[in-house]
């Protein structure tokens, strides 16, 4: 590569383009993974990417760069492991189709009434209507809404129910979710669960007695002020309705479905920005979201049955490792002299990491880019040195390494939990900077 980083100023990507007005795309790849990306101090609560809170979701400044500059418009952005739908909502922002994969239910929940228009009239309209109906069942029927709760959820989601929710709580979120069920316009019905949902994922836990859910650290707080569902509903819907809302092309794909085995045709995807789950399952997000999950109709244990399709998810399913190249070989055997039940943990998730990669580079057009954010992992004291491996995993599957940017997390916009009473945490001397690794096919 021709470039060197010190012949730029390294945040004017534009300069540097002109100033070889030759460059092609790998080049300018490789300009870009050097340029600034801690997005610092841009204000990331626009348009839709704040409708709902998401762990270690991207500054959408990030996947905003690379399809910018890597890509035309009507081309295909992937991101397999698509969260909250960041980069779909860039590529569509900028008149790209955006594909996505997920496993969690949640993210495909929101992601979907993220990326889909709505008719501002209407939602005001049977906004209004359902949160009248609610509260009137609430004040009038409680008893119904009582059998209403006992039936519907088995004997270990009522428990979670019964720990996490006061039963006020209980009785104000069964209503809505009665009225929000019976709902016939299905894109008004969608952006309302949303809605119902963001309610209870926020970082002070806001109608459960937990803290702390937006970070999938919940811990229940005694003596916990809880706020009425009613009232966040609505202050929910009009924050969202008077906060500049536009329409959309709703150019995009949004599906379940494991990113180790995507269902897309080989040479298919003109770029790949995407962010893995962080290594020994750092980040919980089933922990948090079944809180969410249980009003949609997921039993707890069906919840628990999807966290074990999580890439790196503690249970080992000893048939399914990979054997791993040399260097991530040697890297998970020194952990496993250390800590074996860890080092298991760390080869099942270079093993599938391994795996995801080798479907990214199989689904990638040639000479196209693929991008991966994955924090940097500390276990044990150890350094289980995710860049050199997922390097070594990547250059494995076929694909050339350009670069690997690094870029400082802010802890407050990236959702990552955070230290309370001065005890530090251990997931924070794990995760203080992110590398972004930039792979050519
Ligand atoms: C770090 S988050 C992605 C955040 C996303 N970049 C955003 O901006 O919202 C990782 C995602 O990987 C998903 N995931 C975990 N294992 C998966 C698998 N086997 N297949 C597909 N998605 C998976 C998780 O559900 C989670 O949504």
């Amino acid at each position: 590569m021709k470039y060197e980083m010190n012949l730029f100023d390294k945040n004017n990507i534009e300069k540097a383009i002109k100033a070889n007005s030759s460059i092609n795309k790998k080049e300018l790849f490789y300009i870009l993974l050097n340029s600034n990306l801690d997005f610092g101090k841009e204000n990331n609560v626009i348009s839709r990417h704040g409708w709902h809170s998401f762990p270690a979701k991207f500054p959408p400044a990030l996947p905003k760069l690379f399809i910018e500059n890597l890509t035309q418009i009507n081309d295909v952005i992937l991101d397999p492991m698509s969260g909250s739908c960041t980069t779909l909502l860039e590529s569509v922002y900028l008149n790209r189709k955006g594909y996505g994969f997920d496993i969690d239910p949640l993210s495909l929940m929101i992601g979907k009434a993220k990326l889909q228009n709505i008719n501002k009239l209407e939602i005001k309209e049977i906004g209004n209507s359902i949160l009248n109906r609610a509260y009137k069942v609430f004040i009038y029927n409680k008893n119904d809404l009582e059998k209403e709760l006992v039936s519907r959820f088995d004997k270990e989601t009522f428990d979670f129910l019964n720990f996490w929710y006061s039963k006020e709580s209980q009785l104000e979120l069964i209503s809505l979710i009665l009225q929000i069920e019976k709902i016939e316009n299905q894109k008004a019905k969608e952006f309302l669960q949303l809605i119902f949902s963001s309610i209870i994922i926020t970082k002070s836990g806001g109608v459960t007695l937990s803290y702390d859910l937006a970070h999938t650290r919940p811990h229940k707080v005694k003596n916990k002020t809880i706020n009425s569902a009613f009232i966040e509903f609505n202050k929910k819907i009009t924050k969202i309705l008077n906060n500049g809302y536009i329409d959309l092309p709703e150019n995009f794909e949004l599906n379940e479905g494991n990113a180790k085995q995507l269902s897309l045709p080989d040479n298919s995807v003109d770029l790949i920005v995407t962010s893995p789950p962080y290594a020994n399952n750092a980040i919980d997000y089933m922990r948090a979201h079944k809180f969410s999950l249980i009003w949609f109709n997921f039993s707890i244990n069906e919840l628990k049955n999807t966290r074990k399709k999580f890439i790196g998810a503690e249970s080992l399913i000893k048939g399914n490792i990979k054997q791993l190249p040399e260097l991530t070989c040697s890297i998970v055997s020194n952990f496993k002299k250390i800590n074996i039940s860890k080092g298991n943990s760390v080869e099942r998730y270079y093993s599938e990491i391994q795996q995801v990669i080798s479907e990214m580079y199989r689904v990638l057009k040639p000479q196209r880019a693929c991008v991966i954010v994955v924090a940097s992992s500390i276990l044990n004291g150890i350094d289980i040195r995710i860049d050199k491996c997922f390097k070594e995993l990547g250059e494995h599957a076929g694909f050339e390494l350009v670069h690997i940017g690094e870029r400082n997390i802010q802890r407050d916009k990236r959702m990552m939990p955070i230290s309370r009473n001065s005890i530090k945490l251990q997931i924070e001397n794990r995760m203080h900077k992110e590398f972004v690794i930039g792979f050519w096919k």
